[in-house]
């Protein structure tokens, strides 16, 4: 879908917790929900794959517990096979880093066979460090659901956006051109003022943290979506 032909609602915002206020993890929940965004974006890290400790997957499913809001769960873990069981009962999206898995295939194969025989309903996505190439992605068109494009490496908030990741982002657009409800997603670095250019690659689903929670996260939610109205 041509990025003219897109809709305010076909852009989807998800909001990374990490950089707001965790010791009140209620209050900023609350806040994130009043802010309108589409998804809560939960960042495990396992200080192994990333060097850095947030939280796991206990904290995610209490989160579950207290909003309404979709979940998409970024695994930055290795051996994302030991978590797949317990989070598939509670996220709406879950993505695991191709990095951490030697036989994608059989991997995807056994989580959907999971999400099949539980009844659930999840989709199912690749992470993908900026760093490493994509061609493997022509290979799993229809296994995916979503393709998560890290436009910082992973493991921290606050980083700069990786310009040299618009190439990346419009070179995935290019092999699941046809694949109109696959997520294309952008995280790390994302801000009002290169919004547009990764919507205009092809990204059409918006990973935010650090832009969101500095100051008031309604206005900056507010803000973004007019950055997106006027690009769509
Ligand atoms: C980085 C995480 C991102 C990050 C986004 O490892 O996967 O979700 O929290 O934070 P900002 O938007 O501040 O770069
Ligand atoms: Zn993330």
């Amino acid at each position: 879908m041509e990025v003219k032909d897109k809709k305010i609602k076909d852009i989807k915002i998800s909001a990374s917790i990490i950089a707001g206020d965790f010791y009140n993890i209620e209050k900023l929940i609350k806040e994130t929900e009043e802010a309108s965004v589409d998804y809560l974006h939960l960042d495990v890290m396992d200080g192994n794959f990333v060097p850095n400790i947030t939280f796991g997957v206990s904290i995610a499913k209490k989160i579950k517990s207290i909003t309404n809001l979709p979940l998409d769960i970024h695994l930055m873990v290795n051996n994302p096979e030991n978590y797949i069981k317990e989070v598939i009962e509670y996220v709406d999206i879950l993505n695991f880093h191709i990095e951490a898995v030697r036989f994608p295939f059989r991997f995807i194969e056994n989580i959907k066979e999971m999400i099949f025989t539980k009844g659930l309903k999840v989709k199912v996505g690749i992470a993908i460090n900026p760093i490493t190439e994509i061609n493997f992605l022509k290979y799993l068109r229809g296994y995916v659901d979503s393709i998560l494009i890290m436009t910082v490496d992973p493991g921290f908030f606050g980083q700069k956006f990786i310009e040299n990741m618009l190439i990346k982002i419009s070179l995935v657009r290019e092999i699941v051109r046809d694949c109109d409800d696959v997520f294309i997603s952008v995280d790390g670095g994302i801000n009002d003022t290169n919004i547009e250019k990764v919507i205009k690659a092809g990204a059409n689903y918006i990973v935010l943290s650090s832009f969101l929670y500095k100051g008031n996260i309604i206005k900056n939610v507010e803000k973004i979506k007019s950055v997106i109205q006027k690009v769509i």
